[in-house]
């Protein structure tokens, strides 16, 4: 008889699987930091969030409250997410910048500084 748990940790190990190969089938943008020259692949529809921290952009709540992650798009806005509530409150009519722990990539390249 199989235990519940070693049912379990089987599917857990099919659930990871799945989720690497469609990550790895998942198309890939960049982001790239203008002052560093920097560039990261990122999946298509995924965050910057991740990239943006080893470039060194500071976080603190992740929550599109502070306004920590502020970033200036300089190439490729039509190429994230659209703004979020957190961010339309925070940054108003500032159509440049965004909040870098609220967007995503959606495809292509975008371009930031910070
Ligand atoms: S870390 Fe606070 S708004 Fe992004």
């Amino acid at each position: 008889m199989v235990s519940a748990a070693a049912l379990g940790a089987v599917g857990r190990g099919f659930e990871s699987l799945y989720s690497e190969k469609n990550n790895l089938l998942r198309a890939m943008g960049k982001l790239i930091i203008e002052d560093s020259g920097e560039t990261f692949e990122i999946p298509d529809e995924g965050r910057i969030e991740a990239a943006c921290e080893e470039a060194g952009v500071p976080f603190a709540c992740t929550e599109g409250v502070c306004g920590t992650c502020v970033i200036e798009v300089k190439e490729g806005m039509e190429n994230l997410s659209k703004f979020t509530q957190e961010e339309e409150d925070f940054l108003g009519e500032i159509e440049e910048e965004r909040l870098a722990c609220q967007c995503m990539l959606i495809k292509d390249e975008v371009k930031i500084t910070f």
